[in-house]
C-alpha cells in the first residue's frame, strides 16, 4: 500500500486556510477536513441547548453527539445528530463563542481523536489552529498562513456581506482580534507555528498566488 500523505495547514481566522485547503483537496483528490467546523458545531449545539456556560455539559455533549462532516464541491456539510447545521455554524453568534468552547481541554481531546481517525485511511488536507502542532505533528507538509488583521477583517467582512449579513467592518475586526488573542493565549494547544512549518504571509497575495506557492511545496513532496 502506498504511504498516506497528510498536509496540515494552520493559521489565524481568515488567513486564507480554507480556500487554499479546499483547492488542494480537489486538485489532489485528498479528503478535506475543516477542524474549525467541528469546534463550531459543538459551539452551535451548546448555544442551542443553553449550555455554553456549563463546561461539564459541553464536554458531555462533545462525547455524545454524532458529528459528521461531508465535503463535496467546495462545501463542507456539517451534521449534528443527523441535522444539517452547515449554515448555522457560520453566524456571528457562533464566531463570538467558538474560541471559548475550543479552550476546553476535554472537548479538544474528543475532537482531536475524531480528526486523527480521518488520517488513518485517507490522504488528507487538514486545516485548523493546532493541526501542525498537536493533531498531526508528523504531517508530511506543514503550512502556517498569516495575514495582517485588517486584511483578514476585510476578507471576513466580504464573506458576511455576500451572505447578506449586516455587520460593520470594525465589528468584524474586533471579533477577529478577540479570537486571535484567545486562540493564541489559551493553555491547551494554542495557535502557534510549528518549528518545521513553512510560514506564508498572504496579506498581499491573491488566492491564486497563495495557491501557487503551496502547490510548489506539494509538488516537491509528491515528486
Ligand atoms: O477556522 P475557523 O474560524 O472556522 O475556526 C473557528 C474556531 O475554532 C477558532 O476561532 C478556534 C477554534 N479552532 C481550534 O481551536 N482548533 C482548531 N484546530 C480549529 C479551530
Amino acid at each position: 500500500m502506498q504511504k498516506l500523505i497528510i498536509i496540515a495547514i494552520d493559521g489565524p481566522a481568515a488567513s486564507g486556510k480554507s480556500s487554499v485547503a479546499k483547492y488542494l483537496a480537489d486538485k489532489l483528490g485528498y479528503l478535506y477536513v475543516d477542524t474549525g467546523a467541528m469546534y463550531r458545531a459543538i459551539t452551535y449545539y451548546a448555544l442551542e441547548n443553553n449550555i455554553v456556560e456549563n463546561e461539564e455539559a459541553v464536554i458531555e455533549a462533545s462525547k455524545k453527539i454524532d458529528l459528521k462532516l461531508d465535503y463535496k464541491n467546495g462545501l463542507t456539510s456539517v451534521f449534528i445528530n443527523g441535522e444539517d447545521v452547515t449554515e448555522k455554524i457560520r453566524t456571528h453568534e457562533v464566531n463570538a463563542k467558538v474560541s471559548d468552547i475550543s479552550r476546553i481541554k476535554d472537548v479538544r481531546a474528543q475532537l482531536v481523536k475524531l480528526q486523527r481517525e480521518f488520517g488513518k485511511n485517507n490522504n488528507l488536507i487538514v486545516e485548523g489552529r493546532d493541526t501542525t502542532t498537536v493533531v498531526f505533528p508528523n504531517a508530511d507538509l506543514k503550512i502556517f498562513l498569516t495575514a495582517d488583521a485588517k486584511e483578514r477583517a476585510k476578507r471576513r467582512h466580504l464573506e458576511f456581506k455576500n451572505k447578506g449579513t449586516d455587520i460593520s467592518l470594525d465589528e468584524v475586526e474586533k471579533s477577529i482580534l478577540n479570537r486571535d488573542t484567545i486562540d493564541s493565549s489559551r493553555k491547551v494547544s494554542p495557535l502557534t507555528k510549528a518549528e518545521d512549518a513553512i510560514e506564508i504571509d498572504t496579506t498581499d497575495l491573491t488566492i491564486e498566488q497563495e495557491i501557487e506557492k503551496i502547490v510548489s511545496k506539494v509538488n516537491e513532496l509528491t515528486k
